[in-house]
């Protein structure tokens, strides 16, 4: 699958990585230009775009960058294109955004109303960079592994980054649609940045989530 990453920081530049190693065709991307990623891409066998080529270019496309910045996103090279979102909302760092402070959107919500013909699915982002470098095990049946939760509003999106999950050795767990599951899935919630097996993971959701 070709995948397209834009942001090439702590997650970004781990989950281009993974990616490659399962296979997968991956061009990333940051905001300051192709160049300046070139070093990286060769360490990881990836290719270097320019952003909106890199959009482009993914069947997938993963945003990892510091949520406040989503608006700079053009929103028309991510039509129809699943979009995953490993965005986290912390106001100290992306200033304050009304919507979310008022429980009216959360944050992929926002994402997805910008990238208005894009399939947004939450995912990882309730993994901590060095885990998620570190804790994917394809030997381990799914309920041992490491979870990684997914919330989206089109099931066929979900199913296929959960399968893109699966193969980089974590278990996908679904939190729901993108308001309930962007809910369950922020920041300071009961399973953000916890060390959980997807069997932990099924108890604290109380059955739901399936892998
Ligand atoms: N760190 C973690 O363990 C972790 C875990 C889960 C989720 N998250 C979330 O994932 C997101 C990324 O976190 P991170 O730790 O990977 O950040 P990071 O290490 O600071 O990397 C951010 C990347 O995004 C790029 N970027 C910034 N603004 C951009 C823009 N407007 N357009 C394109 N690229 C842009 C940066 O490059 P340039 O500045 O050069 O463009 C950089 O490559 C955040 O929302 C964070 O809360 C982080």
């Amino acid at each position: 699958m070709k995948i397209g990453i834009i942001g090439a920081g702590n997650i970004g530049a781990n989950a281009a990585k993974l990616f490659v190693k399962a296979g997968h065709e991956v061009a990333i991307a940051n905001s300051r230009g192709a160049e300046t990623l070139m070093d990286l891409a060769n360490e990881i066998g990836a290719q270097t775009l320019g952003l909106e080529d890199a959009a482009r270019f993914g069947e997938i496309v993963l945003i990892a960058v510091p949520f406040g910045n989503y608006k700079t996103l053009p929103a028309e090279v991510f039509q129809n294109k699943i979009v995953v979102d490993a965005g986290n909302y912390y106001p100290d760092r992306d200033g304050q955004f009304a919507d979310i402070d008022d429980g009216k959107m959360t944050s992929s919500e926002l994402m997805a109303t910008h990238l208005k013909d894009a399939r947004v699915v939450k995912a990882f982002n309730t993994i901590w960079f060095e885990h998620l470098k570190t804790k994917g095990d394809t030997s381990l049946p799914i309920e041992e592994r490491r979870a990684i939760f997914v919330a989206g509003d089109d099931a066929e999106s979900k199913k296929i980054v959960s399968d893109l999950i699966e193969e980089i050795g974590f278990a996908p767990v679904d939190t729901g649609n993108l308001r309930d599951g962007g809910l369950t899935q922020e920041p300071g919630t009961a399973v953000y940045n916890r060390e959980l097996t997807a069997s932990d993971a099924q108890a604290m959701l109380g059955g739901g989530g399936g892998y």
